[in-house]
């Protein structure tokens, strides 16, 4: 307790100021105060920013205001609401009013801002508070938590976000870090989307209460969180007050998820097809559930939730909206009694099948009641009223558990991995106190929550620092204050508390109704005097018709809340019969399973379970004892107006909220009391350091030391008081004094320990050098020695070596020398031996042997090669084409040459019989050949036939007489031809004479000349190809005789005449004579040209060719 009280108490330093020293007539300090009061040139020097001070829309710290009253005091607030100034101080503690519309204070600019910032050195913000808490958590290792209080539609659940997301901004960084924060902001809409709801107050109204554990490593980086939710205001799953809505995750399913999906689900589109959504206000203007839907599973899957877990989830979910539309009509049995029976059993068995029950055990559940007693088990039928009952029962069961299910997960998810000791900052969010129309249960439970968090607070705050003042004697004017713990003590006290009546009533035997619950708090609370009711009869309201008889009022620290006595037993029972807990056990849905574990048969247990009342008083007793144990600052929200809408400030509602959460005692309590309180023992060891007597130790009483220390640094004697154990510090100005002292002094001490430890280490160092200086020489001196002695030593085994070298070498010189001498003489003996051998043994020597033997052979070869030569000789006739076979392949090349050598031999032999005559006769032969052959068909037959020349012997004829007179040169061919008539081709004889310059042609019957032709005319000889006798003697143009033209003649000896023609006129014009061979040729005639054809004929008449004139162009020549 004591730490709460005295940091939280440090903020109000500048207050002091204004509250204890300001003139009541002018406002301002007295200026000899101001001289006396500040610690003078100390507090000129220490310029700390206050922007609550500097262009401030009202006053920032609600403990400056002047004059403080409850007008000034909502008028204040008035203005900087006006001025978009939602947040303003009450020293710590901020006050926050829903400005319900978004603005534009929580960007990361302002995280920035404010972050690592004296708490008032700007304007008032949750971040201010966010960073002071994280601060402290950070440096001085005191657990915080954030209590954030107000009721309904405050902004309670915006502000506990936004002091997460501050936190989470400027805590440490890091992929693991990062992912941890994520999660823990993640949780949120998760939480939201399950267990917020639309009510009148607010659109987002929190239906169950929610501590979070931020947990962080001595850094300051999150490691995790725990989760703690407090009674889920379950009655809204099945029934809504006008103009509200159930949990929003009904809508956003319905809305936002795809067909596909809520096919799966086996539902609709539609909310008016469902019994359990409230129709009116299905819609909130301004929330786009569908998007949020998508949130919300983006969230889960950030959290950590997998993708089977989210589903089932939602089959819940859709299991408990289908569980509203079954109804229920009555049967009449045969006993009498009246039973029920379900209307329609379709949405019945699409529930069977999503949660995997079996329809029957389902069924019967809804049908009958199995109560257990002394081992006896007795079933009864339900009536309609008894099923509906346990329909909403089952529903409500279902999704309070689910959602407990659901903080169970996140916690497994957001739970920090570490052992390591964790510091902790709390921060709780709360359903608000909330005042409806018909206040029921919920509304009773929510109340007392808040009840015991104003008990906390004014504890905190109010309380416990004047009773300290007191405890310590320090002088102190009490500021008086409403104390609710006397409203707590009628909720919560364990004989005559309301909730220990409500147990008592739900466990007692007999018959139990809400009104005999009532009628025993009108006996034992009627004398209470925040009790009010209509029914005992001393009631002091038996007049007050606004309180109906059902009814019970309690004047709560917020306003008067008048209860409605109907359903507190049966939620405080929350009695869910077995039989359904049972069936729900043995559904196959895992995650139903596991809601129900009491349906396990095996488990049974008879005993009741706690009453929700108890249980919820238990968790908000630990509740508080946990925040007690924790550094606490506050939230305190305020709602402007009762419509949610901007701009609007109701004096009137903001007045009873201000009055009722005793905000003007709190500023009254800090404004006259101290900064800063401390134990001396903690003080002294804090601060010892500043001064010679107490450093570094005090020998006596701490307060003593304390005073020394305090007189010794002058500090003015109104800015502390010595309590019984603290020392009081009115001002945080001397306590951030004493502070930078203490950081400076701090800092001087840490550059002596460092100028001590630094000479500490040179000097052990310069030590250390000088010994390791002394080792090393030793050592290099030995080592240098002993490298010159190796060198020394070296040098000697070098020059010795030398000397050995050359004499060895010297001798193994000689050595060699004598012995090449003895190999030498060696190898000569062995040469000289080797040659005698061999010599002697070369005859036998077998490489020889075979040499000899192939010339021997080769040479016999030869031999006998010519000798068979000899004997095999052809005939010396150069026309013999035989020539011995080859006998052997070797031989072949000779065997050519001596055949091409005997050819020329024999043929120059044959040659050499040859007279003149026959040389002469073998020329023409050979011209003959050289002209003719494989050219003229005819030649072949001629080469056998001796060339004659004079076949006429004119000589001898004397027919010829004149003829041979005529001539008087010699006659070198004398032959009968055909001369063929150009007219009809027919033949004439004629003698053709050839001499050795002329051609004559004769008569051959006269032996008169008729042509004489010079050779120097004869121009050409045409032939043709073929085997005929024909041929033409060209004559030159112009000439003599060429005046008749050209002959055409016909011979038996062609070959020979045209040979002897042209080796005539070779020697005689020393011109070769042109020979045409060609089957087709022109003749001249006279003038005329006449073509010569020669063509394949009959042999009609034998082998003569016949002659015929076809045209005056052509004559043919058919050859056969
Ligand atoms: N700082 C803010 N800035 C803007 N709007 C705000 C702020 N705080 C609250 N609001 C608006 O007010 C509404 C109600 O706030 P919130 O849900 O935090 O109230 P609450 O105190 O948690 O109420 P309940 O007790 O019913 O849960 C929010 O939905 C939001 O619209
Ligand atoms: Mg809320």
């Amino acid at each position: 307790m004591g730490t709460l009280a005295e940091t939280k108490q440090g903020k109000a330093w500048y207050l002091r100021v204004h509250v204890e020293f300001v003139c009541p007539e002018t406002g301002c300090f007295p200026s000899s105060f101001l001289r006396s009061y500040f610690w003078e040139e100390e507090m000129a020097k220490m310029e700390v920013k206050t922007s609550l001070l500097d262009d401030m829309i009202g006053v920032g710290d609600m403990v400056l205001l002047e004059p403080l009253n409850e007008d000034s005091f909502i008028n204040n607030l008035k203005k900087r609401f006006d001025h978009n100034e939602v947040y303003t101080y009450i020293g710590s503690v901020v006050i926050s009013i829903n400005p319900y519309r978004p603005l534009p204070i929580y960007t990361p600019e302002k995280v920035e801002e404010y972050r690592n910032r004296n708490f008032y050195e700007l304007s008032p913000h949750i971040f201010a508070l966010s960073d002071e808490a994280y601060r402290s958590l950070r440096d001085q290792d005191k657990d915080q938590c954030i209590l954030i209080t107000g009721e309904s539609g405050a902004g309670k659940t915006e502000a506990s976000k936004l002091v997460m997301s501050y936190v989470a901004a400027v805590c440490g960084k890091g992929a693991e870090v990062n992912q941890v924060k994520e999660q823990l902001l993640q949780s949120n809409p998760v939480l939201e989307a399950f267990g917020n709801a639309k009510t009148v107050r607010n659109d987002n109204s929190s239906r169950f209460g929610k501590y979070m554990d931020i947990e962080f490593d001595f850094k300051g980086d999150p490691l995790g969180g725990v989760i703690s939710n407090y009674l889920l205001e379950k009655s809204r799953v099945v029934k809504q007050p006008r103009g509200e809505r159930n949990f929003h995750i009904f809508y956003q399913i319905l809305s936002g998820a795809s067909e596909d999906f809520l096919c799966k689900l086996k539902l609709e589109r539609d909310f008016s097809r469902y019994n359990y959504l409230g129709l009116d206000s299905a819609k909130v203007n301004g929330v786009d559930d569908a998007v949020n839907f998508r949130t919300v599973r983006n969230a889960m899957q950030i959290v950590g939730f997998m993708d089977h877990e989210t589903q089932s989830v939602f089959e819940v979910v859709a299991a408990v909206l289908k569980l509203g539309n079954i109804e229920f009509k009555p049967e009449s049995r045969v006993n009498g009694l009246d039973e029920s029976k379900i209307k329609d059993k379709n949405e019945l068995k699409e529930i069977c099948e999503l949660t995997g029950i079996d329809q029957s055990v389902l069924e019967r559940a809804f049908s009958f009641r199995t109560v257990e007693a002394k081992q006896e088990k007795v079933s009864t039928t339900l009536n309609v009223a008894q099923a509906y009952y346990a329909r909403d029962a089952l529903a409500k069961n279902l999704y309070s558990r689910l959602f407990s299910w659901l903080v169970t997960r996140i916690n497994e998810s957001i739970k920090a991995q570490t052992k390591v000791r964790k510091k902790v900052m709390g921060v709780l969010d709360i359903y608000g106190f909330e005042i409806f129309e018909d206040n029921s249960f919920e509304q009773f439970i929510i109340n007392y929550c808040n009840e015991k968090l104003q008990q906390i607070f004014i504890e905190l705050t109010l309380k416990e620092e004047q009773e300290e003042y007191i405890r310590e004697g320090i002088e102190w004017t009490h500021i008086e204050y409403f104390n609710n713990a006397i409203i707590c003590d009628l909720i919560e006290n364990n004989q005559t508390g309301i909730l220990a009546m409500l147990d008592e009533e739900c466990l007692r035997p007999g018959t139990v109704t809400d009104d005999t619950f009532l009628e025993k708090l009108n006996q034992v609370c009627a004398t209470h005097q925040h009790f009010e009711s209509r029914m005992s009869k001393c009631s002091r309201f038996l007049n007050d018709t606004t309180l109906p008889h059902s009814c019970f009022r309690i004047q709560h620290y917020a306003g008067k809340v008048m209860y409605q006595v109907e359903g507190f037993v049966d939620k405080n029972n929350d009695l869910l019969y077995r039989d359904l807990s049972q069936a729900m056990w043995k559904a196959s849905h895992s995650l139903i399973k596991a809601l129900f574990p009491e349906g396990n048969p095996a488990k049974i247990n008879l005993k009741r379970p706690p009453t929700a009342g108890s249980q919820f008083k238990a968790s908000v007793a630990t509740l508080m004892k946990n925040l007690q144990t924790k550094n606490p600052n506050y939230i305190r929200c305020i709602k402007p107006n009762d419509k949610k809408a901007a701009h609007i400030f109701n004096d009137a509602l903001v007045c009873h909220q201000i009055r009722y959460l005793g905000l003007l005692e709190n500023v009254r309590v800090r404004r006259a009391g101290y900064a800063f309180r401390q134990a001396y023992e903690p003080c002294l060891e804090r601060y010892k350091m500043l001064c010679k007597q107490t450093w570094p130790h005090w020998r006596g009483p701490a307060r003593a030391g304390v005073e020394v220390l305090f007189n010794e640094l002058e500090i003015p004697e109104e800015e502390f008081s010595f309590g019984r154990s603290k020392i009081f510090i009115r001002n945080p100005r001397t306590l951030f004094k004493l502070e930078d002292l203490r950081k400076q002094r701090l800092e001087d001490l840490a550059t002596l320990i460092e100028k001590i430890y630094r000479g500490w280490k040179c000097r052990t160092r310069f030590l250390l050098m000088k010994k390791s200086q002394i080792v090393i020489a030793a050592w290099f001196r030995r080592y240098s020695q002993q490298k010159k002695y190796q060198k020394i030593k070296s040098s000697a085994i070098i020059v010795q070596s030398y000397i050995r070298g050359w004499k060895a070498r010297k001798l193994l010189r000689e050595l060699k020398h004598q012995k090449r001498c003895n190999e030498a003489a060696t190898i000569i003996a062995a040469y000289w031996h080797g040659t005698q051998v061999r010599r002697e043994y070369r005859k036998f020597f077998r490489a020889n042997a075979g040499r000899k033997i192939y010339e021997f052979t080769l040479q016999r070869l030869i031999q006998k090669y010519f000798l068979e030569m000899k004997n095999k000789m052809p005939s010396l006739s150069p026309i013999d084409k035989n020539w011995p076979a080859r006998p052997y392949l070797f031989l072949d090349s000779t065997h050519k040459e001596l055949k091409r050598i005997f050819h020329l031999w024999r043929c120059k032999k044959y040659r050499d019989q040859f007279t003149d005559q026959q040389k002469l006769i073998y020329e023409e032969k050979l011209e003959a050949s050289e002209l003719f052959k494989d050219k003229k068909a005819l030649y072949p037959a001629s080469v056998g036939q001796p060339f004659q020349g004079a076949y006429l012997e004119i000589s001898k004829n004397p027919k010829y007489k004149k003829l041979k007179d005529a001539v008087d040169e010699k006659i070198i061919i004398a032959e009968v031809v055909n001369k063929i008539n150009r007219a009809n081709g027919k033949a004439t004889s004629r003698i053709f004479l050839l001499t050795k310059n002329n051609v004559l042609l004769a008569d051959q019957k006269s032996g008169n000349i008729k042509s004489e032709v010079p050779l120097g005319d004869v121009t050409k000889v045409s032939m043709s190809s073929q085997n005929d006798g024909f041929f033409a003697v060209h004559l030159k143009e112009g000439s003599g005789a060429a005046g008749k033209g050209d002959f055409l003649f016909s011979s038996d000896h062609l070959i020979e005449m045209a040979t002897k023609l042209y080796r005539t006129t070779l020697s005689q014009t020393k011109q070769k004579l042109n020979i045409e061979i060609s089957d087709e040729f022109l003749v001249q005639f006279r003038q005329d040209k006449v073509c010569v054809k020669f063509i394949q004929g009959s042999q009609k008449n034998g082998n003569i060719p016949t002659c015929k004139r076809k045209n005056n162009r052509l004559l043919e020549v058919a050859v056969p």
